[in-house]
């Protein structure tokens, strides 16, 4: 054993002593479980996970504990004022509606709400559906040359060249295509950071420089003369928010609406490509709303069948696939005594295939969500956008933009498995598939 290791032990004993309960079962050692989470935080999880609802996961001095099951979820998020959001973020976003507490985060999220409106959702939607469109037929190409598309590259480039617009970004072509690959790269030395890893690289300062001239150039560039007002035009007229609020703001809506968002896209495509019965359904409601037509925010709500997948995929993959929260004084927990300072991991992605909720949990049903089905979804078992007051403010937007790529997707091509048959994937703050999400195109002639 390394001297580090056997400081980090000696601190995490320290912290049992001071009041977490022993029956709580534990998952590996303090350290290995640090190195395990910086390298792929979701596999350390997983193997957590089978130990059973609430598990430990110490990490250094840290104590740590891992919560599965939907009602100690509802537990923790019942008790905002015990259980706080971190700061874990601020390196990469700065301090807004994600990464704040308490009052700051009561003004930015009243800050930001106007622009979430549902009407402002579908208005972002209808002007962005075009670009979509012309854009999305551009990956004809490999539909035409049979080699395979990697879904989650093409799918975050297109949100970060389009679906930015509306909140006042104006990327280049150039910028587009260096965004997936610079914000993978990013979300994982942040995550290092944040697991106390890492310090600022070449890279990490390079990729930080490219998010952040895109940010000053939205800022320093004149309104629009016409047209609705973009969230940053909303957040200067209506607020008083300083410049480094701003640039935070900012931040946090290049990244929320360019990452998340695509993501869903691409692993639903991954799904459909090995479920062609729903695919071919799906496809058969498009082109019975949309016939060769745009998709807008109205017709969208006629597709019924394709909202059920996209939850479906988001309860097998959802993107954000654990949150955190500190807990502020000493509490318990399924019966269970915590001490403050405790580090929670409330996991969407663990809820979401509990077998004790859901019947063959790991396989694709997007009928699980029929109307009649829902209701029985016990709460907190579905959270792929968190819950309560402090649910994702994005959450309508992201699932109409996601919705008309797909709709957009399946009126022009067929998605059919490429060789690989497993998609590896790695969890740091969101779950990602560090090779590609590798699928092949085919034409629909209709
Ligand atoms: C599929 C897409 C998305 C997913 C899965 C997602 C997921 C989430 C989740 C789980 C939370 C709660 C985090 C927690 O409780 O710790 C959250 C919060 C948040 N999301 Fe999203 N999000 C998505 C898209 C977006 C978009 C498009 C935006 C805006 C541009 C956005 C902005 C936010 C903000 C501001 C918060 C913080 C809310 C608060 O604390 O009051 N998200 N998101």
């Amino acid at each position: 054993m390394r001297a580090s290791d056997h400081w980090s032990n000696a601190r995490a004993a320290m912290a049992v002593r001071r009041g977490l309960d022993p029956s709580i079962p534990r998952y590996g050692s303090p350290a290995s479980n640090l190195r395990d989470f910086r390298t792929n935080a979701h596999a350390l999880m997983a193997r957590a996970a089978e130990l059973g609802d609430l598990v430990r996961v110490d990490m250094l001095y840290k104590p740590t504990v891992l919560v599965c099951d939907p009602a100690d979820i509802s537990a923790v998020f019942s008790a905002p004022e015990v259980w706080q959001r971190g700061d874990g973020l601020v390196p990469l976003i700065g301090r807004n509606t994600l990464t704040t507490n308490g009052d700051e985060w009561l003004f930015n999220r009243q800050a930001i709400q106007p622009s979430f409106h549902p009407h402002m959702a579908a208005r972002a939607v209808d002007s962005l559906s075009a670009e979509f469109a012309a854009a999305i037929d551009g990956w004809g190409r490999f539909a035409r040359g049979g080699e395979p598309f990697d879904a989650a590259w093409h799918s975050v480039r297109l949100f970060a060249r389009h679906a930015t617009a509306s909140f006042g970004f104006a990327l280049t072509d150039e910028e587009a295509d260096q965004f997936p690959e610079a914000l993978l790269r990013l979300q994982r030395w942040a995550f290092r950071v944040v697991a106390g890893g890492s310090r600022r690289t070449r890279q990490a300062d390079r990729d930080l420089a490219m998010l952040d001239g895109i940010v000053a150039r939205a800022l320093r560039t004149p309104p629009p003369s016409h047209g609705p007002p973009t969230y940053l035009e909303r957040l200067r007229q209506d607020m008083e928010v300083d410049r480094d609020r701003l640039r935070d703001h900012m931040m946090l809506a290049l990244i929320a609406s360019a990452d998340n968002p695509p993501n869903v896209v691409a692993f639903t495509l991954w799904l459909l490509a090995r479920s062609p019965e729903h695919q071919e359904a799906a496809r058969a409601e498009v082109l019975s709303v949309l016939g060769d037509g745009i998709v807008t925010a109205e017709n969208i709500e006629r597709m019924p069948m394709l909202l059920r997948i996209v939850n479906e995929s988001m309860r097998l993959i959802p993107s954000v696939w654990f949150l955190a929260r500190t807990a502020t004084t000493d509490t318990t927990l399924a019966g269970r005594t915590i001490s403050a300072g405790t580090l929670v991991f409330p996991a969407p992605y663990f809820a979401h295939r509990r077998a004790s909720v859901w019947d063959e949990p790991n396989t694709f049903q997007p009928d699980r969500f029929l109307p009649e089905a829902i209701d029985r979804i016990p709460e907190f078992a579905f959270m792929p956008f968190g819950a309560g007051p402090r649910m994702c403010i994005g959450a309508r937007l992201a699932t109409l933009e996601i919705r008309a790529a797909l709709a957009l997707f399946l009126q022009r091509f067929r998605a059919t498995p490429a060789e690989q048959t497993e998609l590896e994937l790695e969890g740091f703050f969101a779950l990602r598939a560090p090779a590609g999400v590798p699928i092949r195109l085919e034409p629909v002639g209709h």
